[in-house]
C-alpha cells in the first residue's frame, strides 16, 4: 500500500495531463490506467489513430485527384491496408510511450488496473488499496449504444472497431453525422467505399454554425458521401458479412433499408463510470449520467474530484486537458480556471472544419445586436494555389463594441487558424484588434484577417 497526495483514475488526455500539473506542483501522484497503454481513448482508439488514418487517405485523394494538375505523373499509389494499419499503431505506440516517458520524467507513478473507490482518501487497484488525500476521477466516455443495433465490432461497429477493419468495406452505413462519422466516413470514402451517413436531423454536425454546416454537407457531398437526413435507424440485422439498416423517415413515417459491409455507429458518447463504486459512495450524478461537480471540480464528496468526459460539458480531449490543469491547481491551492466560452472545437475532414465561440443563430437568439465578417478562401492566393479555395472565415462581432463574440472556419488549415480568434477572445479583442495585426503573406491567415476588416470597412480581396 502506497500514500499518495493525489491519485488520479483515468490515463487519458484528462487524466494524464492533470496528473504530470500535480507532480510538478510538488504533489506525490499517481495514475491509474487499466488499458496496456497510456493516452485513453484519445490516444489508442480515437483523435490519434484517426488523424493517422485521415491524413493517408487524404494524400491518396491528393495524389488521385491533384498531382496530374501540378505535373505529377504516373500511376497513383493503391491501398495496402495492413501497411496502412501498421502505420496508425506506429503512430499510437510512439505518442502512448512518450507519456510513459513523461511520467518517470516528472514522478508520477503509473498504477496498472482498473480502480475502484471503496471509500474517500481509499483507492483499489487488484488486491491493493493506495491512500490519497485527493483523488481525481478522469475516466472518460465510452460509445453510447442505439437500441435494436447490436456492436460486434466486426460488421456492426463503433469508432474503435472502425480503425481497425480488417480490410476496407465497399458499402458502409455511418449512423450520425456527427464528429466521428464524418471524420472516419470521409476516410472510408476517400479509400473507395460508397458511404452512406444516416441522420436523425435534418442538419448535420448539431451545434454548427447553420451556414457552415449547409457548405460542410454539400463539400462532403462533392466528395462522394450520401447523406439521408431526417431518419430514425430502427434496427440493424446482421447476416454473415454484411448487415441491413432499417430506418424510418421522419417526415412521412415511411420505412427503408440499407445494406452494407461495415456499419458505423457513431451516435455520441456516454460518460464511463463503471466499476468505480460511485453508488455505493453516494457521489451525486446529473439526469445524464455524469459525476456532477461544483465550479472547481468537486463532486458532493469531500476530497473526490471529476474531470473531462465524466462531467458536464463538450467531450473533446482538450476541455478535459484544461480541467486537468486547472483541477491539479486547486488540490495545490492555486486558482486553476477554465473559460468554457473559449474552448475550440475542429472537425478533422478536408476541409477542415473549426468554431469558437458562439454560432449566429446563437448570437441571434440571444437579442444581441451583431454584425458578421465573411470571407472566402477563394480570396486567398495561398489557399487556391494548393486547390483549397473551398470554404471560409465568418467572423461574428458585438455591433456596438465590435467585440469578437465567435468565429467559424472552413478551409484548409483551419484547426490552427481558430487559434489566432481563441487569443484574441481570451483577451477580449476587436475584430479590429485582429484586421490591424499584419499577416504574413501569402498564408492561409490572412483570411482571418480579411474576414475581421469585413467585420470594419471591408475586405480587400473579396
Ligand atoms: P456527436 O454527438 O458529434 O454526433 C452524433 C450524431 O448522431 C448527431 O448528429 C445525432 O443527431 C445523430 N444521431 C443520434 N441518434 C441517431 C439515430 N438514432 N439515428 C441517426 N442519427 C442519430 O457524436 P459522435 O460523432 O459519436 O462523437 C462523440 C463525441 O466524441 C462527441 O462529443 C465529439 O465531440 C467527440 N469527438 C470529437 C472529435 C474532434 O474533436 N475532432 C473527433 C471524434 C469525436
Amino acid at each position: 500500500m502506497a500514500s499518495y497526495d493525489v491519485i488520479i483514475i483515468g490515463g487519458g488526455p484528462g487524466g494524464y495531463v492533470s496528473a504530470i500539473r500535480c507532480a510538478q506542483l510538488g504533489l506525490k501522484t499517481a495514475c491509474v490506467e487499466g488499458r496496456e497503454a497510456l493516452g485513453g481513448t484519445c490516444l489508442n482508439v480515437g483523435c490519434i489513430p484517426s488523424k493517422a488514418l485521415l491524413h493517408a487517405s487524404h494524400m491518396l485523394h491528393e495524389a488521385e485527384h491533384n498531382f496530374t494538375k501540378m505535373g505529377l505523373k504516373g500511376k497513383s499509389p493503391s491501398v495496402d491496408w495492413p501497411q496502412m494499419l501498421a502505420y496508425k499503431d506506429d503512430v499510437i505506440g510512439q505518442n502512448t510511450k512518450g507519456i510513459e516517458f513523461l511520467f518517470k520524467k516528472n514522478k508520477v507513478d503509473w498504477i496498472k488496473g482498473w480502480a475502484t473507490i471503496p471509500e474517500a482518501g481509499k483507492v483499489k487497484v487488484g488486491d491493493d488499496i493506495h491512500e490519497a488525500k485527493n483523488i481525481v476521477i478522469a475516466s472518460g466516455s465510452e460509445p453510447s449504444t442505439l437500441p435494436g443495433v447490436e456492436v460486434d465490432e466486426k460488421i456492426v461497429v463503433t469508432s474503435t472497431g472502425a480503425l481497425a477493419l480488417p480490410k476496407t468495406p465497399k458499402k458502409m452505413v455511418v449512423i450520425g453525422a456527427g464528429v466521428i462519422g464524418l471524420e472516419l466516413g470521409s476516410v472510408y470514402a476517400r479509400l473507395g467505399a460508397e458511404v452512406t451517413v444516416i441522420e436523425f436531423l435534418d442538419q448535420i454536425t448539431p451545434g454548427m454554425d447553420g451556414k457552415v454546416a449547409k457548405t460542410f454537407q454539400r463539400i462532403l457531398k462533392k466528395q462522394g458521401l450520401n447523406f439521408v437526413m431526417g431518419a430514425a435507424v430502427q434496427s440493424v440485422e446482421t447476416l454473415k458479412t454484411k448487415a441491413k439498416v432499417n430506418y424510418k423517415l421522419r417526415k412521412d413515417d415511411s420505412e427503408h433499408q440499407v445494406d452494407a459491409d461495415v456499419v458505423l455507429v457513431a451516435t455520441g458518447r456516454r460518460p464511463y463510470t463503471e466499476g468505480l463504486g460511485l453508488d455505493k459512495l453516494g457521489v451525486k450524478m446529473t439526469e445524464r449520467g455524469q459525476i456532477a461537480t461544483d465550479a472547481h471540480w468537486a463532486t458532493n464528496i469531500p476530497g473526490i474530484y471529476a474531470i473531462g468526459d465524466v462531467i458536464e460539458g463538450p467531450m473533446l480531449a482538450h476541455k478535459a486537458e484544461d480541467e486537468g490543469m486547472a483541477v491539479a491547481e486547486q488540490i495545490a491551492g492555486k486558482h486553476g480556471h477554465v473559460n468554457y466560452s473559449v474552448i475550440p472545437g475542429v472537425i478533422y475532414t478536408a476541409p477542415e472544419v473549426a468554431a469558437v465561440g458562439q454560432t449566429e443563430e446563437e448570437v441571434k437568439a440571444s437579442g444581441r445586436a451583431y454584425k458578421v465578417g465573411e470571407f472566402s478562401f477563394m480570396g486567398n492566393g495561398r489557399a487556391k494555389a494548393v486547390f483549397q479555395g473551398e470554404g471560409f472565415v465568418k467572423m461574428i462581432v458585438d455591433k456596438e463594441t465590435d467585440r469578437i463574440l465567435g468565429c467559424h472556419i472552413i478551409g484548409p488549415a483551419a484547426g490552427d487558424l481558430i487559434h489566432e480568434i481563441c487569443v484574441a477572445m481570451e483577451f477580449g479583442a476587436s475584430a479590429q484588434d485582429v484586421a490591424l495585426t499584419c499577416h504574413a503573406h501569402p498564408t492561409f491567415s490572412e483570411a482571418v484577417r480579411e474576414a475581421a476588416l469585413a467585420c470594419g470597412d471591408g475586405a480587400i480581396h473579396a
